[in-house]
Parts: C-alpha cells; structure tokens; sequence
C-alpha cells in the first residue's frame, strides 16, 4: 500500500473551510456520558491548531458509538464539543445536525479561525452506506477534505471515504505520524524486529501472524490464542480458550515460521486458574498439560522470562494484543512485565490500539512507548497489510 500522501503541509489552506474527519470516538462512562479517555482528542489536536493558525475555518466530523442511522442523545457529540474546547482554550461551534439547516448555516457564516463541530455522523445510516447523496451534502459544507481519523481509515463510509469525489482530500499530522511510523516498522525496520501478538482469539489475528511471519525476525504469540496452538500440537489445555477450527491454521503458521527461519515463540508455562475470576487462585502449570479442571489466564514465569529477553534485544518491537487476562490482577503479570520489556528496551517500540494500548496505559507505561496507536481495527488492519480505504484515496504527494 502507498502511504505517501499529501497532507496539510502541500495545500495551501489559508482562507479555505477545510471538513476535517477526525476519530472522536471516545470511551464514555455508561452512566454518566463522561469522557473516560481524550486521547483521541488530544491527538487531533496539533492539525486542528496547525489549520487554525493558519487562517483556515474548520468543520470537524465524527462518528461516535454505533447509532445505527438514529439519534441517540447519549451518542451526541456535544460532550466532545465541550472538552475539545477546553483543550484548544477557546470556543467550538456545536451543529445540532450534521448536513441539515443548523450545520449549513453555521458552517457558511465560519470565519478563518474558527471551529464547528457537527453531531454525530453515524446519525444518519448513509454514513456508513457510505451514500454519494448524503457525501456529496457533507462535501459541499467545505472546500478542502482532511482525513486526520486514523482509528477509522479501515472504514469506507461517506466521511471518511465518499466526501472525496468532491472535494480535493489530504492527510492531517495524526494520520501522517502513524502511517510513517508504522509503515517504517513493517517495511524497513530496525532489526531485530520483533512481533508480539496476544489477544483471545486466533480468528482475530490470523492475517496479522501471516503477515508478520513475512516481515519479522521473532514472532512472540501469548494470550488465549496461544491455547489453540498448544492443542494443535497435542497439548492438553483443560477448559481454556480453544478454537479447534484454527488448529490447522495454527500448524501451518509453525510450519511457515521454520520455512522462513523466524523465531516462533508460544508459551511454555501457564498461569491457570479453576475459574474465569478476579480472586481465582493463580497456578503455574505445563502449557501443554493443563489440568482437565482448569483454564489458562496467563502466561508463567518462565514463558515470560523467555518473552521479555527476545524484547530485550530488539531494534523494533510491535504489540498488539494482551498476554493475559490483565483486568484481573493475579493474571496481569505477563502483559505487565512485557509493558516493562518495551518500555525498557531501548527499542522503537509500537503498541497497537486496543486492548493493549489500554493495558500500557493503564500499567503505567505508556510514556516510555515510541509510538501507541490511536486505532484499534484501523492498526490491526495495517499491520495485516490490508490496503486502508480512507488511506488510499487521499491524494498522492
Ligand atoms: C474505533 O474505535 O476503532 C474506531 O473509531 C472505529 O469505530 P467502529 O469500529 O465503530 O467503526
């Protein structure tokens, strides 16, 4: 995939209503609407302040949720409105709608400098139909399109991908940056280059193991998967997590890993537990003889030596998927001390969104990561190779 794309750098946008896409798709307290993480809000930040300073107006767009076409109120983005004013120190135009009266008066009578945010894209079910009628509408609020929502390039919807047939269509900072950074990853890393894949279920990850396998010296694979691969070599493995559909699957990846001399690592030692719970009672146990009565969590010690001391090593570390059950804290360890691995490394290390983007920050480590992705589905997608469709269209440099 080419992912060198113009950006905001190579068009003039002085004067210009610039739609800015960006992924407002925030963590929320189920109770309360509270935003839970700005993250993805702080990160749009640098293009929104780049466009303002210079004399551009700019109508930002975002999904949040999943509305399915209806509005829901506790989906509004009018909470992200407030916080993103906070952060930008001044104020955000709100549109109550995103292509109807409201919006289209307000982004006609936007002045350079100034900020609007209209509702909710997914509002409307055309959104993700990505519908030319209802792209054409939201194109024509703007003269210039900027896709800065990394965390949804994998998605061809009208906001992301249709609004291009009508407007001219480049890249903000924030997808710039994970594209350069992960793109060098996968196509010219600093070697040893090391892939660490956890994660519950194989069916996830399958092209990113076929894929890495191409790319990488070492391929670590923990976390439930790891089980299926165990059972696919005549392990034992008691009541974990198992995909017996994937088994053959699992075999032809150990088969591929030897035909291109990359080092597969899978646990050898596991932390079992008689329940799936917080307060189960951690017990180390053969990987491959898991007793009939018990399920693994996480990985053991020695499997976790054996981990963390091929991280060590490394020039370039990617991550993306748990080592383990790390919302319950007996079973954190492995996914704690490959956090620390990373961040210690000395590495160019990159953690995929997700899961694993919120075990490294919720352990702590998050500083000491090069780079953590601001998506969750768009990485994994990178890092398969697949071609990003809110990638592609933009404008080649
Ligand atoms: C994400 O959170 O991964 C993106 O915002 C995409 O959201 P979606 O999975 O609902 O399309």
């Amino acid at each position: 995939m080419n992912y060198n794309k113009k950006t905001i750098l190579d068009v003039d946008v002085h004067g210009k209503k610039v739609l800015l896409r960006c992924d407002f798709n925030v963590p929320q307290d189920k109770e309360t609407g509270e935003i839970t993480s700005d993250k993805r809000i702080v990160a749009a930040l640098p293009t929104i302040k780049y466009l303002l300073e210079n004399g551009a107006a700019v109508i930002a767009c975002s999904h949040l949720g999943k509305p399915k076409g209806e509005w829901k109120t506790k989906l509004s983005l009018a909470p992200v409105a407030k916080r993103l004013s906070e952060l930008l120190g001044k104020d955000v135009i709100f549109a109550k709608d995103v292509i109807g009266e409201d919006a289209q008066a307000k982004a006609a009578a936007l002045k350079p400098g100034q900020i609007l945010l209209l509702e909710n894209t997914r509002f409307h079910i055309e959104e993700e139909k990505n519908d030319p009628a209802f792209a054409k509408k939201l194109a024509s609020l703007g003269e210039l399109f900027v896709s800065d929502a990394f965390g949804t390039v994998h998605r061809a919807h009208a906001s992301t991908v249709g609004v291009v047939d009508y407007l001219p269509a480049v890249s903000g900072f924030l997808v710039a940056k994970e594209l350069e950074i992960m793109g060098k990853a996968l196509d010219d890393p600093k070697r040893p280059f090391v892939a660490v894949l956890g994660g519950a279920k194989v069916s996830d990850k399958i092209n990113v193991i076929n894929n890495l396998l191409e790319k990488a010296d070492t391929v670590i694979i923990g976390g439930g998967m790891a089980y299926t691969f165990a059972a696919a070599q005549g392990g034992k493995i008691g009541q974990s997590l198992l995909e017996a559909d994937k088994e053959s699957y699992a075999l032809e990846m150990i088969q591929k890993a030897k035909d291109k001399g990359v080092t597969l690592l899978l646990p050898t030692d596991t932390l079992a537990a008689k329940e799936f719970s917080a307060d189960a009672t951690p017990v180390t146990v053969d990987t491959m003889a898991i007793p009939d009565d018990m399920q693994g969590l996480d990985i053991g010690p020695k499997t976790t030596e054996a981990f963390c001391a091929a991280v060590k090593g490394a020039g370039t570390v990617v991550w993306n998927g748990p080592m383990g059950v790390f919302e319950f804290d007996a079973f954190a360890g492995g996914t704690r001390a490959m956090a620390k691995a990373l961040a210690e490394s000395g590495a160019i290390t990159i953690v995929g969104g997700g899961d694993s983007a919120a075990a490294v920050e919720q352990l702590g480590f998050a500083d000491k990561i090069t780079h953590i992705s601001t998506g969750g589905g768009a990485s994994l997608e990178f890092l398969e190779g697949k071609e990003l469709p809110g990638v592609a269209c933009l404008q080649d440099k």
